[in-house]
């Protein structure tokens, strides 16, 4: 009988056609391994990251000028003073606005429309499909076209945000490199340098960066610049499931470096001033 007959809908592997197993899978490898490691990686991230944006404490290294990206740009009163590295444009915040307010929600929004984070979390929280050849529990397959999932086509606009904020976190790593006396450099540098170039690697090696600069072109011999940040971004582009990992982990490291540093639990290892 056909799905229809049965009375099921006529989609994914129940469509026409489709062989009929009743089977969920026929794989005998550990396919549920990737799913259930992602689940693990992403879970620790937010649970780590939602805590930290909101206890505000630790966030700042006044002697070196260090700034976690967690609480970056921090505008309002409710932020030490040199921390305030854009001025203060709002007053003191309630305890449940996190004082990064300005740029969290962009980068919520830019990591959670991510065409990598999306095929991850599909695959490992909706189950939709959670591997190859591993039918999916859900009865009906509509893909992006419907509310809410065709907001993820919001994406290239958060990738223009997002392009904002590593500017910013950029601008704090700049300004870390001034000790109490003048230029200088620590651990603490060098470890949000690394962190903001990652980042970086991150926001440029978007799939939505890589239509902006080379998408729609006609003519590559004509547009000679264009066609050659494109191939640049391309190559980023290859690696950007293993730039969206490491970020995840560079930046709880530098969270917790500084946090380690401005609570003194340790000192910082100074190179220079
Ligand atoms: Fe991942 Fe744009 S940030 S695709």
């Amino acid at each position: 009988a056909t799905p229809a007959a049965r009375g099921e809908p006529a989609t994914g592997v129940r469509s026409e056609g489709r062989a009929r197993i009743t089977a969920r899978t026929l794989r005998t490898d550990r396919w549920w391994q990737t799913p259930a490691l992602t689940v693990v990686g992403l879970g620790v991230f937010v649970v780590y990251a939602t805590i930290r944006s909101f206890v505000r404490s630790a966030y700042y290294v006044e002697d070196y000028h260090y700034l976690t990206p967690f609480y970056s740009p921090c505008v309002s009163a409710s932020c030490v003073d040199g921390a305030r590295h854009f001025g203060t444009w709002v007053g003191e915040l309630p305890m449940w606005i996190p004082l990064a307010f300005l740029s969290l929600p962009f980068l919520l929004g830019f990591r959670l429309t991510c065409y990598y984070y999306r095929k991850a979390y599909y695959r490992s929280f909706w189950l939709s499909p959670p591997a190859c050849a591993v039918a999916e529990p859900h009865r009906h397959y509509t893909g992006e076209t419907r509310f809410p999932l065709i907001l993820q086509n919001s994406h290239r606009y958060f990738f223009y945000a997002g392009f904002v904020v590593s500017l910013i976190n950029t601008y704090d790593v700049v300004l870390s490199f001034r000790g109490p006396s003048g230029f200088g450099i620590g651990l603490g540098n060098l470890i949000l340098l690394i962190n903001v170039v990652l980042l970086w690697g991150y926001t440029l090696s978007c799939h939505s960066c890589r239509h902006v600069t080379g998408g729609r072109l006609r003519h590559f011999s004509k547009h000679p610049v264009r066609y050659r940040i494109w191939t640049f971004v391309s190559k980023l582009n290859t690696r950007h499931m293993q730039f969206a990992w490491i970020t995840l982990a560079t930046l709880i490291l530098t969270d917790f470096y500084i946090m380690l540093v401005a609570s003194d639990t340790i000192a910082d290892l100074r190179f220079i001033g």
